[in-house]
C-alpha cells in the first residue's frame, strides 16, 4: 500500500540539485538512513556482497538511478525508481504520467502469479499414450509437489494444474511436454518451479515410460500477465505548434505501424522496455527474463507485434492499454541482497509482486507514449539532444560546471560529437 503522504508530484525536481531532491524525498520520510546511503551511492552494494552474488566478482558496476514521478497507479501516488543508462527515459516517463494522470491515472491489475514449468518427455513409442497415462496420474502429481517449499505453501502458492503437450514435427521427430502450473506468489518463481519439476521428473518417467530430458521455467508466463490502461484527456496533447487532434492522431498512426510491421513492432516495444527494463532492474529483477516474455508473448499470434494498444474514445480521448508477461518477485534473488535494490523497492511502498508489476506495466505504457508522441511530432532527437550532449561532455573529459556548458554549446552548434567536444574543452584549457 502506497503511504499517503507520498505524493508523487514533485515539481521542478528536474532541476533540483541531488541534495535538495532528497530533502524533499525525506518529507514522505520512507527510508532509513543505511537505505537512503544505500540509493545515494555510500553504501550500495559493495564487492564483498557482490562476490557472494555471482563468480569471479572483480567489482561491481554502477548505473543511474533517477526517479520516475507523477505516477498515479490505481488512485495511489508511486514514486518510481528507474536505472537506466538513456538519457530521456527518466523524463519521458515521468511526463507522460503527467498527462496520464490528468486522465485519472493508470489502471493496472495482475492475473494469479502462476509459472509453467517444462518437462521435456523423450523416447515414448507412443506419445498420445504417454499423455493420457499422465493427465490420468495429475492430482498424484500435484500432491507430491504440494509441500515442497512449506513457506511458498502456507502462503497460498504451490502446484494448480498439470497439462500435456504433444510436439510434433520437431528436427528429432515427435515428444512431449509436460507443462507444470506452479502459483509462485510474491517470488519471480524460477527457484520454486525448477525444483518442483526437477522432483516431478522421475514420476513421470515411470508413468510414461520414457526419459525425462530438460526440466525447466518457461519465460513465456502468458498466465501471469499484468495489463494496465490509462487516458489522456484530448486537450492535454497539443503542444507547440501541434493541435492535440494531430497528436492524438500521428500516436494512433504510429502504433498501427507497430501492429502491422515487426520492424517497427520491435523499436516500439523497445521503447516500452525502456521503462519497463529500468524498474525491474531498479528492484534487483530478472530483466532478462521480463525481455524474453515480452517479446515472446508479442509473437503469441505468430507474428511479432505491438504489446500495446492504442485508440480514441467516445471523447476524442486518447486511451492507451499494455498487456504483457511480468515476471517479478518482492522476496527474495536480488531484490532482498542488492541493498540498492531493496531501498528501490521501499521507496515505491509495494506490499506485494502483483501490486510492483502493476506499477511496471504503467511506467511501459508511459515510456511508450512519450516516444510516440515524439515521433509522431518534432521526432525524438530535439528531446535526446541535450541530454546526449551531456554525456558526450562527460565522456570528452569535462568537469564540473564544464560539463552543462560543453553541452550547451555543442547543441547550439547542433554538432553532437566527441571530436568537437574534445576541441572545445582544449579551446577552453
Ligand atoms: C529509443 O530507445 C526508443 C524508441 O526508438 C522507441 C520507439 O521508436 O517507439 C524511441
Amino acid at each position: 500500500m502506497t503511504d499517503p503522504r507520498v505524493n508523487s508530484r514533485i515539481s521542478g525536481f528536474y532541476n533540483q540539485n541531488i541534495e535538495t531532491r532528497w530533502e524533499k524525498l525525506d518529507e514522505f520520510n520512507l527510508l532509513t538512513p543505511e537505505e537512503r546511503n544505500a540509493i545515494t551511492g555510500d553504501q550500495g552494494l559493495d564487492t564483498s556482497q557482490a562476490d557472494h552474488m555471482i563468480e569471479n566478482v572483480i567489482g561491481t558496476l554502477n548505473m543511474p538511478l533517477g526517479l520516475g514521478l507523477n505516477f498515479l497507479v490505481n488512485g495511489r501516488d508511486v514514486l518510481v525508481p528507474m536505472a537506466v543508462e538513456e538519457p530521456s527515459v527518466v523524463a519521458g516517463a515521468s511526463f507522460m504520467a503527467k498527462l496520464v494522470r490528468k486522465g485519472g491515472g493508470f489502471w493496472a491489475q495482475t492475473t494469479q502469479p502462476e509459472m509453467i514449468g517444462q518437462m521435456q518427455v523423450l523416447d515414448l513409442e507412443s506419445p498420445d499414450q504417454a499423455r493420457v497415462k499422465i493427465l490420468a496420474e495429475r492430482d498424484a502429481l500435484l500432491r507430491a509437489v504440494a509441500d515442497l517449499d512449506p513457506i511458498l505453501r502456507d502462503l497460498g502458492g504451490g502446484p494448480r494444474g498439470l497439462e500435456v503437450r504433444v510436439i510434433e514435427g520437431s528436427p528429432i521427430g515427435d515428444f512431449l511436454v509436460v507443462h507444470l502450473i506452479y502459483d509462485v506468489r510474491d517470488a519471480m518463481g524460477a527457484n520454486a518451479v525448477n525444483t518442483a519439476c526437477e522432483r516431478l521428473a522421475p514420476m513421470i518417467e515411470e508413468i510414461s515410460g520414457g526419459r525425462v530430458n530438460l526440466r525447466i521455467l518457461s519465460n513465456l508466463a502468458d498466465r501471469r500477465v499484468a495489463r494496465v490502461q490509462g487516458t489522456v484527456p484530448l486537450e492535454a496533447l497539443a503542444f507547440g505548434d501541434f493541435s492535440a487532434e494531430q497528436v492524438r492522431d500521428g500516436i494512433i498512426e504510429a502504433w498501427a505501424f507497430a501492429v502491422a510491421d515487426p520492424y517497427r513492432a520491435a523499436t516500439h516495444n523497445k521503447g516500452i522496455m525502456n521503462g519497463v527494463d529500468a524498474v525491474v532492474i531498479a528492484t534487483g529483477n530478472d530483466w532478462r527474463a521480463i525481455e524474453a516474455g515480452a517479446h515472446a508473448y508479442a509473437s503469441r499470434t505468430g507474428r511479432y507485434t505491438s504489446l500495446s494498444t492504442w485508440e480514441e474514445d467516445a471523447d476524442g480521448n486518447l486511451v492507451g492499454s499494455l498487456e504483457m508477461p511480468m515476471a517479478v518477485g518482492t522476496v527474495g534473488g536480488a531484490t532482498k541482497v542488492h541493498p540498492t535494490a531493496r531501498a528501490a523497492l521501499k521507496l515505491m511502498q509495494v506490499s506485494s509482486a502483483a501490486e510492483l508489476a502493476e506499477v511496471i506495466v504503467s511506467v511501459g505504457l508511459a515510456q511508450n507514449l512519450a516516444a510516440l508522441r515524439a515521433l509522431a511530432t518534432e521526432g525524438i532527437q530535439r528531446g535526446h539532444m541535450n541530454l546526449h550532449a551531456r554525456q558526450v561532455a562527460i565522456a570528452a573529459g569535462a568537469k564540473g560546471d564544464k560539463i552543462s556548458r560543453l553541452a550547451e554549446r555543442l547543441v547550439a552548434e547542433n554538432v553532437v560529437r566527441i571530436d568537437r567536444a574534445r576541441e572545445i574543452l582544449s579551446e577552453w584549457g
